[in-house]
């Protein structure tokens, strides 16, 4: 592969080294526990050919300018709201990622969620560490059932079908849901699309499972949670800037909205003193979605390979901009 170096930005597992080491690639690992700063990206990155990057690594304009030398950036993750994409693929960089190598264990954590909220469950473990299970109370800790209610997904896609067809399968959920187009992926679930103020009014449940852009950006705010049912149940297991959080506390303080499972907050880390942590009707991870050995596993992998294809033979099995890698000598 011609000397070829890429700068692996994280300890991720050990899977995508071995891979690219085996394909005669050279490897730079970053072992430490924390992210490197964006200097320390630059400084390394600019001795390098290609990055495998994540999440908390901003590749910016300044990023990008600084580093244009770069033949390929492949994300470790199906979320890429970390790279400015237009910019990237204006100095004619590809971008790869790993879709759908987190469905099944970022669905999981969406429908965990919402059962966790549905019953009080994770507030009702902290009131056991608290030494406050005493006797019972046939009145007290009251959840409810999801049998029969509506699903609203927001951002039908890979993770959102499989959130709908745990709820439709355990529940017999209805599910509604709302995209830029309706998609065929509906079908079999005898989805109905419906427009962004139906999918408000009408859920018991609304997931979110877009990505996060311009359009998503901020969208569930005060004027969306207002349309929601008093009952309802708010889910974000997309991104945390997909919903306001300082209008999300003031919906589940005011009864605007019943509950919330997230496992994306705005911003990240949530601080240990958010109010909503300690809500009745709330539920909270630290962005664990794809945090299972299965998924991390395939990411590792698929990350890789998109480098190592692009080396051996000019193509990307998963690219984000395939504009770039058209005429592009390697
Ligand atoms: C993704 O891949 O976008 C996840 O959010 C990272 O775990």
């Amino acid at each position: 592969m011609n000397n070829k170096k890429v700068l692996i930005s994280r300890m991720f597992s050990d899977i995508e080294a071995e891979l690219l080491k085996d394909a005669g690639l050279f490897i730079t690992r970053w072992n430490k526990e924390r992210p490197m700063t964006q200097d320390e990206l630059i400084e390394k990155a600019k001795l390098h050919n290609a990055l495998f990057c994540t999440l908390s690594d901003k590749i910016d304009k300044k990023f990008l300018s600084e580093c244009s030398h770069l033949e390929i950036i492949s994300q470790y993750g199906v979320g890429y709201d970390n790279i400015d994409i237009p910019e990237a693929t204006r100095l004619g960089i590809p971008v790869g990622y790993t879709p759908d190598a987190l469905t099944e264990a970022t669905a999981d954590i969406a429908f965990g969620l919402m059962i966790a909220v549905s019953r009080k469950m994770f507030f009702m473990h902290k009131k056991i560490i608290k030494g406050e299970w005493d006797y019972f109370k046939p009145r007290a800790n009251l959840g409810m059932e999801l049998k029969d209610k509506t699903l609203g997904i927001y951002g039908l896609g890979r993770i959102g079908v499989k959130m709908a067809e745990r709820c439709k399968g355990a529940y017999n959920m209805k599910i509604i849901y709302h995209n830029r187009k309706p998609t065929p992926k509906a079908d079999e679930l005898q989805a109905e699309y419906v427009d962004f103020n139906t999918l408000l009014t009408r859920s018991d449940v609304v997931s979110l499972h877009c990505t996060l852009n311009e359009e998503t950006k901020g969208v569930f705010n005060k004027e969306a949670f207002s349309k929601m049912k008093p009952s309802s149940i708010f889910v974000n297991t997309s991104r945390g800037m997909v919903h306001n959080e300082h209008d999300l506390i003031e919906a589940l303080n005011t009864g605007t909205i019943w509950g919330a499972g997230l496992d994306v907050t705005n911003p990240e880390p949530m601080q240990p003193d958010n109010p909503l942590l300690q809500m009745e009707n709330v539920a909270v991870l630290p962005h664990i979605g794809s945090a299972t050995i299965e998924a991390r596993t395939e990411m590792a992998r698929m990350a890789a390979e998109n480098i190592i294809e692009f080396y051996k033979n000019k193509r990307i099995p998963h690219i984000v901009n395939p504009e770039t890698i058209k005429n592009r000598q390697v």
